[in-house]
């Protein structure tokens, strides 16, 4: 079949040793990955992703469940069919597998000659740039025992790459290389995905490639965790696949879903990816990161409103160049930025004194700014505003939540609750604020 996914995994389950002792390592997999895809799959160390490549890569028998792999059913298949299967298939594993007594480069060609796509002087000259693509250009004449862990490494992913598989199934393919290298790696597989339509799945605790993935799954204690997978599948690439995409869950509507303790550990997880980026200058630039954080802070907003019996929330900057205040989100943003001087309207009175105000009746109240009401077609009546402290303290934006449903005025107890919510808000917001574009905003 043409169009058939590369991979097909369905109610998997795996189980290691016997009798008393037999242990179940992977519940209930269902997972696709279809053809040019690249999927990370990360999750902490024994969470069973080696032993879910190795069952993919037809290197294990599957015990339970559906294993379907470039069109073969691998639950109860041959070996005969396994080996086919694997001879599909580049594999890049801790264990490297190379022949200790050649050298580097003539175990690049071996991998090379079982395509029969290259011969003679075109096959070592593919061999020679593979090798000098991973960095060891220096290196080819090295028998492979004489080499360092990385250096081996760098030689299988050179192998594994040369043959040009269907699909390519990788286990921490750069964590013995430089970032230098590790990147080369990446990039040269994302290459090989494009170009060839190349399948790749690759385990990483890698941050700095994770960007090269169409989607991340996450394993946790052999269960694919279907938050994480939601929140990370919805990456740059996904994002264009929308259209046709029936697996990509809607983030908003998830995030709506969840009860008031889900929404909690969600929050708190945004807020830690957030640290990561914020600690991780490299992160900082990372689109697939940075989306997932700007789709987490849109989609918390509108949970916050929800809980809150509000009609809506929004969040404003402060932009302290400019003296003014920035709606950074709301229902309805227009293309055009809304900003207002710090010091008027409520949410600017909030952002000059860190003092939270609550209003029952806004167009009553003289401090308040009907403009932004204006510019977005809205009615503000009640009305509940807090400050947000970066973590050095300041005053760095304004959560605000509007019109508290069935025509109640927000109480002290809403702000005291709201002001538990949006430190962790203030975290995902800090890492996306860029001062560097607002700065460069200024002199345009
Ligand atoms: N051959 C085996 N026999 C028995 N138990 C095993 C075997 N291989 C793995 N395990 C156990 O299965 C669990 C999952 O192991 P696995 O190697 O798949 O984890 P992992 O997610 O790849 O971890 P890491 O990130 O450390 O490589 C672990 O608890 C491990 O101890
Ligand atoms: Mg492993």
């Amino acid at each position: 079949m043409l169009d058939d996914a590369p991979v097909r995994v369905a109610g998997l389950n795996h189980y290691y040793g016997r009798g008393a002792l037999r242990k179940q390592i992977l519940f209930g997999i269902d997972t696709e990955i279809r053809r040019g895809e690249i999927v990370i799959a990360t999750g902490p160390s024994g969470s069973g992703k080696t032993t879910l490549l190795t069952l993919i890569g037809a290197l294990r028998s599957a015990q339970e469940g559906s294993v379907r792999v470039l069109g073969q059913e691998l639950n109860g298949a041959s070996s005969r069919v396994l080996e086919s299967v694997r001879r599909n298939i580049g594999f890049i594993f801790q264990q490297h597998n190379l022949i200790a007594s050649l050298s580097a480069l003539e175990n690049v060609e071996l991998g090379l000659r079982v395509t029969r796509r290259y011969r003679g002087a075109a096959l070592r000259q593919t061999a020679r740039s593979m090798l000098e693509a991973v960095g060891l250009g220096e290196r080819m004449g090295y028998r492979a025992e004489s080499l360092s862990g990385g250096q081996r490494q760098r030689v299988a992913i050179a192998r594994a790459l040369a043959a040009e598989p269907e699909m390519v199934l990788a286990d921490e393919p750069t964590a013995s290389l430089d970032s230098a290298s590790g990147r080369e790696v990446v990039d040269r597989m994302q290459q090989l995905a494009r170009d060839r339509g190349t399948t790749i799945l690759m385990v990483t605790h890698d941050n700095r490639v994770l960007d090269v993935a169409d989607r991340i799954i996450h394993l946790e204690d052999g269960h694919l965790s279907g938050f994480t997978d939601s929140v990370l599948a919805n990456n740059r690439h996904m994002m264009g696949l929308l259209a046709d995409s029936h697996r990509k869950e809607d983030l908003p509507a998830l995030v709506d879903g969840l009860d008031e303790e889900s929404f909690r550990d969600l929050l708190q997880q945004l807020d830690q990816e957030s640290r990561r980026v914020l600690e991780a200058t490299t992160l900082a630039n990372d689109l697939v990161f940075r989306s997932l954080l700007e789709q987490g802070l849109f989609a918390a907003t509108r949970k916050l409103a929800q809980l809150f019996d509000a009609e809506r929330a929004s969040l404003f900057l402060v932009e302290p160049t400019r003296h003014t205040i920035l709606l950074r989100v709301s229902e309805n943003l227009p293309e055009t930025p809304i900003r207002i001087p710090i010091g008027t309207g409520i949410a600017g009175a909030v952002a000059a004194t860190g003092q939270p105000v609550r209003v029952d009746d806004a167009y009553a109240d003289p401090r308040f700014n009907p403009e932004v009401d204006r510019l977005l077609d809205y009615r503000t009546r009640s009305l509940l505003c807090l400050p947000i402290r970066s973590r050095s303290g300041e005053v760095f934006a304004v959560a605000q939540l509007l019109n508290r449903r069935g025509g109640r005025p927000f109480a002290a107890a809403d702000e005291h609750r709201l002001g538990e919510f949006i430190d962790s808000l203030g975290v995902v917001l800090e890492s996306l604020h860029d001062p560097l574009r607002e700065a460069e905003d200024v002199l345009t």
